[in-house]
């Protein structure tokens, strides 16, 4: 059989990381909710514990079920190692902690998600980590604060939720002639439409609980790099304790499946609501990194083979156009969650940035009037009627 990297987007999704995990002959990866593993041989024990023999030792350190996972998402990243957490922002803030210490510098920009941009703006600060937040898109500024000198480049692209874009190969080449790291959320992208890994970025990191698993029904987070940086990532979080359930590395890899299928339908229909809108009189703005109008369509297209399904939109009326707006539709939960089958939407204020205030988001340039639309796999005549009769009911 041809190894894992040879093999397309599709294969993996279905194949990659399962079939070592595979027992009595079953077609699927069991569920192993053991806390711990038993050994007559204190020495095959000890060597296990010390990481010299393949094996299970305890729940917080590794799962069979949790393995299968991580090998699968490990194999579309095209990355040497992955590693697993019980959520996207333990992901996050595991492996900010892992290499940053006082005094160090991180650059980043202003619209990452908002628990992202909490950890930057409150968690950091009060250990001494300085970070200096750029307007996301402009690489002349994130050049030259990056060549002052940090310790790490944080990026996240297309951003949550104004799907804003940042050039992955200018920026990485930047930081790594600062000698610094650069981390990429690319929750957003998935690993279908985007692999920062190949333009050099150091680690890529996952809400799972999005796109991978697709369904909403499981929380999880993963990141995947190097052998060793993900040993170091991986050795805090067992420590820390942010583990990945076995249940739900279970429901994931099960997602996984049908990830390819998942996202380019989601794309598809992502593409042609952002194009209905657009032409909408009860629409301020669009922003969607498929159209030609988005500021950075040119840089997406180069490092994006898809644009994902995720898009936002203003509304002209505000608040108010949103109040009568969301609840009309039907095919749509309006709720806190992205990349699930099902159409999800929802104003960045209850969603994305609720941590933030209603300044804090002015300032972010989030209108009080923008949805974030998450495109599901229904039919797209369907997802458009159903925006149709929403807006024809604004009054504002
Ligand atoms: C881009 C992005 N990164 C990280 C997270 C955090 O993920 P989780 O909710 O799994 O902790 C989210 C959640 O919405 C997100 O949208």
């Amino acid at each position: 059989m041809k190894t894992n990297r040879q093999l397309n987007d599709a294969t993996q999704s279905v194949w990659a990381g399962e079939k070592e995990y595979l027992v009595h002959g079953a077609t699927q990866v069991p569920v192993v909710l053991s806390v711990a593993y038993n050994y007559d041989d204190i020495d095959e024990w000890y060597e296990v514990a010390i990481g010299k023999r393949k094996g299970h030792i305890y729940g917080r350190n590794t799962n069979p079920t949790v393995q299968a996972f991580e090998d699968k998402v490990k194999a579309l990243e095209h990355a040497d190692a992955a590693t697993s957490f019980s959520t996207g922002m333990a992901a996050i803030s595991n492996s900010l902690l892992t290499v940053l210490k006082p005094g160090d510098r991180v650059v980043s920009i202003k619209d990452t998600y908002g628990g992202t941009n909490k950890i930057f703006s409150e968690f950091l600060p009060r250990l001494q980590i300085n970070v200096s937040l750029v307007e996301t898109g402009n690489h002349d500024e994130m050049e030259k604060e990056i060549a002052k000198g940090c310790k790490l480049v944080y990026l996240e692209t297309p951003t949550n939720p104004t799907v804003k874009i940042t050039d992955l190969v200018r920026i990485t080449k930047a930081a790594k002639t600062a000698g610094a790291l650069v981390f990429v959320d690319n929750t957003f992208a998935t690993p279908i439409n985007q692999n920062p890994l190949t333009f050099g970025v150091d680690l890529v990191i996952h809400s799972a609980t999005k796109f991978l698993g697709g369904h909403a029904d499981a929380l999880g987070g993963v990141v995947c790099g190097s052998e060793s940086l993900v040993k170091e990532i991986y050795h805090y979080r067992e420590i820390n304790g942010a583990t990945m359930d076995p249940m739900a590395a279970y429901l994931l890899l099960r997602g996984m499946k049908t990830l390819k299928l998942r996202v380019e339908k989601q794309q598809e229909n992502a593409l042609k609501v952002a194009k209905y809108l657009s032409t909408h009189e009860k629409i301020e703005q669009v922003f969607y990194p498929g159209l030609e109008t988005h500021k950075h369509h040119d840089i997406a297209k180069q490092q994006m083979s898809g644009f994902g399904g995720m898009l936002s939109f203003a509304l002209k009326g505000e608040l108010d156009a949103v109040r009568q707006f969301l609840p009309k539709l039907e095919f749509a939960h309006r709720a806190a969650n992205l990349g699930a089958v099902e159409t999800t939407v929802g104003p960045a204020r209850t969603t994305s940035h609720v941590e933030n205030t209603e300044e804090e988001r002015a300032a972010l340039g989030i209108p009080e009037g923008l949805v974030r639309y998450s495109a599901g796999i229904e039919d797209i005549d369907d997802l458009i009627s159903d925006l149709k009769q929403a807006l024809a009911a604004i009054d504002v």
